[in-house]
C-alpha cells in the first residue's frame, strides 16, 4: 500500500521565526520521521515572487530556507524536498483551476486583504470606505489574488491528504478543498480534499503585542531561529507582558504570559500545569529567564547544524535537483490524467 501523501510549503521571504518553526516546520520533521506518509516539502518561491524581491534578495532567502529545512532535521533519505518553480507542472494546473474559481472569492481572502492593507497606517484598515478598498484592490498585483489558487496547485498536483501549515493558512485550504470538490464533481473523481495538521501552536502571537500573530512582516515581535544567545535574552527580557506576577496560562486573561508558556511547553516538552508548579511562587523575571535558556539549549544546535550547512551550497543544490526531478515524475502524472479528463487530449 502506498503511504498517503503529506505536503508543505514555506515561502523564502526572510529569516524564519520561532512561530514559523513551532507552528509548521518542526512539525513537518516529526511528521516526517512518523514514517507514516510520503512527505513533500518545499520552497514556495513563485508565491514569494508576490512581494516582488530584488532577485539577488531571492536567491540568498531559497538557499538560507533550504539550509533552514535542513538543520531542522528534513531528510532528503525521508522526504521529497525542491524548488516549487522547479515544477513547471504546478503552473499548468494552478491556470485550469482558476478557470473554476470566481474571482470574487479570491478577493474576499483575508489573507489577501490583509497583505493588501498593509501599507495603510495604524488604525486606517479598520476605517477603510469601499471606495477606497476597491482602488487598492484594482492597483494591487493580480499575483496577490492568485495567491490561493497556485497554493491550491502544490498541494492536489501529488493528491495530498495532508497539509501541515499554521492556523493563518487554514482559509487557502478550505479554499484548495473547494477546488478540488469542484473538479471532482465536473469532471470525475480525481483529486483527494487535503486536511490541515495543526500544531499545539497553530498560532503563536507577537512578544511585542499578544494580540497580533508573530510575522516576518512584523519583525520587532519576532524571535528568529538566526538570532544569537544575547538578542534571545534581551528578546525574552523585553518581551510584554500582563498586570500581575502570576505565572498562569489564561489567554483570556494573561494573553501575554500564556503565549510565552506556549513557547516554553512546546520546547521542553513539559506539561501547562506542570510549568505552573515550577513557577508557583516565582515572578516573570524568573520565568522569563528559564525561558531564553530554553529557547537557547535549542536553537543553538539547531544554528551550528545550520551553519555547516551554509558552506555546502553544492549539496543543497544538488539535494533541491533530485527533488524536483521525483516530484515532477508525480507531477507530469496527474497533469496526463488532469488533460485527459478536461478534454485536452485522448
Ligand atoms: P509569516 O506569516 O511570518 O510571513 P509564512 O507565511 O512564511 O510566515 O509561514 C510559513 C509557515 O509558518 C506557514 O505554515 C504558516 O501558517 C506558519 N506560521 C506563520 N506564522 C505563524 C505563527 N505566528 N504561529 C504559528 N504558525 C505560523
Ligand atoms: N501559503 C503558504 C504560506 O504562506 C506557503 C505555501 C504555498 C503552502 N503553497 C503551499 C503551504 C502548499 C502548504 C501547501 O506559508
Amino acid at each position: 500500500m502506498p503511504k498517503p501523501v503529506l505536503i508543505s510549503g514555506v515561502q523564502p521571504t526572510g529569516q524564519l521565526h520561532i512561530g514559523n518553526y513551532l507552528g509548521a516546520l518542526k512539525n513537518f520533521v516529526d511528521l516526517q520521521n512518523s514514517g507514516k506518509y510520503q512527505c513533500y516539502f518545499f520552497i514556495a518561491d513563485l508565491h514569494a515572487l508576490t512581494e516582488n524581491p530584488e532577485a539577488k534578495d531571492l536567491k540568498v532567502n531559497i538557499m538560507n530556507l533550504a539550509a533552514d529545512f535542513l538543520a531542522a532535521g528534513l531528510n532528503p533519505k525521508k522526504s521529497i524536498i525542491f524548488q516549487q518553480s522547479q515544477v513547471g507542472f504546478t503552473q499548468e494546473l494552478k491556470w485550469i483551476l482558476s478557470t473554476l474559481t470566481p474571482v470574487s472569492e479570491l478577493l474576499r481572502m483575508t489573507a489577501f486583504k490583509e497583505k493588501i492593507l498593509q501599507p495603510l497606517k495604524a488604525g486606517e484598515a479598520e476605517k477603510i470606505t469601499k471606495e477606497k478598498f476597491d482602488e487598492i484592490v484594482e492597483k494591487s498585483n493580480f499575483g496577490l489574488a492568485e495567491y490561493p489558487v497556485l497554493m491550491a496547485a502544490d498541494i492536489l498536483l501529488y493528491n495530498a491528504e495532508s497539509v501541515p501549515v499554521g492556523e493563518d493558512q487554514l482559509q487557502h485550504l478550505e479554499f484548495a478543498r473547494t477546488l478540488a470538490r469542484k473538479f471532482n464533481r465536473k469532471f470525475g473523481q480525481t483529486f483527494i480534499e487535503p486536511k490541515a495538521i495543526l500544531t499545539e501552536v497553530p498560532r503563536l502571537m507577537s512578544l511585542d503585542d499578544p494580540f497580533k500573530k508573530m510575522s516576518k512582516s512584523m519583525p520587532t515581535g519576532c524571535l528568529f531561529l538566526d538570532d544569537s544567545e544575547k538578542i534571545i535574552r534581551e528578546k525574552i527580557k523585553r518581551a510584554v507582558t500582563d498586570s500581575g506576577n502570576e505565572i498562569k496560562y489564561d489567554i483570556k486573561n494573561k494573553p501575554a504570559i500564556s503565549n510565552l508558556i506556549k513557547i516554553y511547553q512546546a520546547l521542553s516538552g513539559e506539561t501547562i500545569k506542570k510549568i505552573e508548579n515550577k513557577f508557583k511562587n516565582k515572578g516573570y523575571g524568573d520565568f522569563k529567564k528559564d525561558l531564553a535558556e530554553i529557547i537557547i539549549d535549542y536553537i543553538v544546535p539547531f544554528q551550528k547544524r545550520k551553519k555547516q550547512l551554509k558552506t555546502q551550497s553544492q549539496k543543497i543544490k544538488k539535494i533541491l535537483e533530485t527533488g524536483a526531478k521525483e516530484a515532477r515524475i508525480v507531477a507530469q502524472a496527474t497533469m496526463g490524467e488532469v488533460k485527459r479528463k478536461i478534454g485536452l487530449i485522448d
